[in-house]
């Protein structure tokens, strides 16, 4: 009876056809490591978000008097508010470490290059929306820091010539940060960009499995139809949806159990440092929940240091790094599009790191250093030392693309295997 059910629906969607091909025995390249990890723990994050954020707005109040008093009404009152609340304000935090750690294993293994480009994109977009998502969910408690924060960011497009100042008004729905800001960040924030976001992962996944994953080697698994010995095609039979335009080398483990069990490990660890912050540490020192942020917004009390949360600070670090604010707002702006254009930018032919030249794996590691430094200088009340350092690292930041440019054209590069190494 079970099979005939299956099979009734089977007729009319194609469910066990989708989850075979996309999930079950989706075929993996059987070298991914550790780093291929973090694209499933964003998933499960953004669930996370998404069931939390929906229980959270059941007692919210978008309003700037009962915002602040409601967030304390669900940590006091609400059954399990407080769990819901630390759940949904350490996720934010998480979601970000994840991305970037995924994002940083795209440059290492060149995941950006040729045929992946509009996967990389899908994913700066993915980026930018989240950045919209997180800044926006910060104003809703209504504290000093969501207040104020919003006061130095909506600001920064009154920079913009000619339309600046209409478009400030515009998107603030009055002529200061008030419950009307509120309301609408509220509005977009519960509905508009999740809604942006679980659409743009979609076609994240679609664009994947359509090119088919990369992985450490940065060889590809599968190749055009007919260039390969029968002796190298894989033996599964689940390709039929790839092998109409590309031969499978056997060198992939299907998606179900491999996969699956390694993001399962992977998962483990990940939920018991998500629980060690929710139960023990949910401010994190200050990092994930902002100290003045448990105070109420007061338009009249500007706090001593206003810093964005932890994750917008390497931008926030370049901003400041110009003295000129329509400079600085073009220079954040440029940050996030230089790294968007990174497949255009290299252009090298080798992909993985492993076997590219040692200018590369350098410029790679100092990127990070200096993108993490930039997020402490940003984080941290401004000084004379500090201002020089992050103009300094700035210059070094986008180096690191200008540097790219030039030397990907003419690498020297190692010898790249034909087939996935171990
Ligand atoms: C909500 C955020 C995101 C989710 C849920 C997500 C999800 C995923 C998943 C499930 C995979 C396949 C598993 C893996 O390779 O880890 C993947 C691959 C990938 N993602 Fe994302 N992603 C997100 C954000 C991003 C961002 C911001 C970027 C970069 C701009 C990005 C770039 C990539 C690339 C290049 C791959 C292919 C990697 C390879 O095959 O080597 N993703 N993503």
């Amino acid at each position: 009876m079970w099979k005939n059910l299956l099979d009734w629906i089977e007729y009319r969607i194609p469910m066990m056809r989708v989850a075979n091909m996309h999930a079950i025995q989706y075929p993996a390249p059987r070298n991914m490591n550790f780093w291929y990890v973090f694209g499933f723990l964003a998933t499960i994050v953004l669930v996370n978000q998404i069931v939390t954020g929906i229980w959270l707005t059941m007692s919210f109040e978008p309003s700037a008097e009962r915002a602040f008093a409601s967030v304390e009404y669900i940590m006091r009152d609400v059954e399990y508010g407080w769990i819901l609340r630390y759940m949904h304000s350490t996720g934010a935090s998480a979601f970000f470490i994840v991305v970037y750690l995924h994002m940083f294993r795209g440059m290492m293994y060149g995941s950006y290059q040729k045929p992946r480009e509009l996967l990389w994109l899908f994913g700066m977009f993915i980026y930018l929306a989240l950045m919209a998502e997180a800044f926006m969910g910060y104003v809703l408690p209504w504290g000093q820091m969501s207040y104020w924060g919003a006061q130095v960011i909506v600001s920064l497009f009154g920079a913009i010539p000619v339309i600046g100042e209409d478009l400030v008004i515009w998107i603030q729905g009055d002529y200061v940060i008030s419950g009307a800001t509120l309301n609408r960040f509220f509005a977009l924030h519960v509905i508009a960009l999740p809604l942006v976001i679980v659409i743009l992962v979609f076609l994240h996944i679609v664009a994947l499995h359509e090119v088919g994953s990369n992985n450490p080697d940065g060889v590809e698994v599968k190749r055009p139809k007919g260039s390969l010995k029968e002796e190298d095609k894989t033996k599964f039979a689940m390709h039929e949806y790839y092998t109409k335009k590309y031969d499978i080398i056997d060198d992939v483990v299907p998606f179900f159990p491999h996969i699956v069990l390694k993001d399962l490990v992977a998962f483990c660890v990940f939920l018991a440092l998500f629980c060690y912050v929710l139960f023990f540490n949910p401010e994190m020192g200050g990092y994930f929940l902002e100290h003045p942020n448990f105070e109420i917004a007061n338009p009249l009390k500007t706090p001593e240091h206003i810093f964005p949360v932890w994750y917008f600070t390497p931008f926030y670090a370049i901003l400041k790094a110009v003295p000129d604010k329509l400079g600085g707002v073009i220079a954040m702006f440029a940050a996030i599009i230089a790294l968007a254009l990174l497949p255009w930018i290299d252009r090298g032919k080798v992909r993985s790191w492993r076997y590219r030249c040692g200018l590369h794996k350098w410029n790679l590691l100092v990127f990070a250093g200096v993108f993490i430094f930039l997020g402490y200088l940003g984080g941290t009340p401004q000084e004379n030392w500090k201002i020089i350092a992050s103009q300094i690292l700035t210059v070094m930041y986008f180096g690191f693309f200008g540097l790219l440019w030039m030397y990907s054209k003419n690498e020297n590069t190692k010898p790249v295997p034909e087939r996935i190494t171990k």
